[in-house]
């Protein structure tokens, strides 16, 4: 497939099917964010592969909030009344647990910025185009309880984490949130030649 058209043809799913991802495909998505370019080429990203039921359980513990409807509107997957609660796990077999190493990542000489959240979400990107390609749904998750991720799956001292990636086959009644995702602005709006735009 071109670049282009898996560019295009990714969505992001929210309702997983409970197949489970084969592990060539698992190591194929591994294998992409492996070869992301990073900082100096330091390769401070981390990943945890979590598909056991146990650790999906702690996923689910630890993307759980209060009720709020403004995400049950944008999927209906979260709504989790009976328990007064959302639940942003959406029922994937795979999450993809993406951190980086806070001491082997470069940092900006002048500003002391560190790289390893770009470095990180580059890798996630790579991956997630990656599964795209072979057929498989995939969404970014930014919106956890960091500290209870952290305590969980023992994340050391030393890693921060970056995002998650659900990954799996979408469910066979699964369709796009056209309301939220899938259409673009168009360039002229966030791209501008030799100059930023004049206010
Ligand atoms: C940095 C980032 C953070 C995101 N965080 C979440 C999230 O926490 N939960 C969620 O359901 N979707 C999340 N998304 C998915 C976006 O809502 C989605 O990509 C966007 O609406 C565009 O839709 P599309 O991916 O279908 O094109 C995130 C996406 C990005 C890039």
């Amino acid at each position: 497939m071109d670049f282009m058209d898996i560019s295009k043809m990714r969505v992001t799913v929210r309702k997983f099917s409970q197949k489970p991802v084969e592990e060539e495909k698992i190591e194929k998505i591994l294998e992409a964010g492996r070869w992301s370019p990073t900082a100096v080429n330091a390769q401070p990203q981390r990943i945890i592969i979590l598909n056991t039921p146990e650790n999906l359980a702690k996923v689910k513990e630890f993307c759980s909030f209060g009720y709020d409807q403004k995400y049950v509107d944008l999927s209906k997957e979260c709504d989790d009344k009976e328990h007064g609660k959302i639940n942003l796990y959406y029922g994937a077999p795979l999450v993809l647990f993406v951190c980086y190493d806070k001491t082997a990542c470069w940092t900006h000489p002048q500003s002391g910025k560190s790289s390893g959240a770009t470095d990180g979400t580059i890798v996630a990107t790579h991956m997630m185009l990656e599964a795209a390609s072979i057929g498989l749904g995939t969404v970014w998750i930014s919106y956890f309880d960091e500290d209870k991720a952290k305590e969980l799956l023992k994340i050391p001292e030393t890693w921060q984490p970056v995002c998650m990636l659900y990954v799996g086959y979408p469910a066979d009644d699964f369709v796009p949130n056209i309301k939220l995702g899938c259409h673009r602005k168009p360039l002229s709006e966030t791209c501008f030649y030799n100059q930023a735009p004049l206010k």
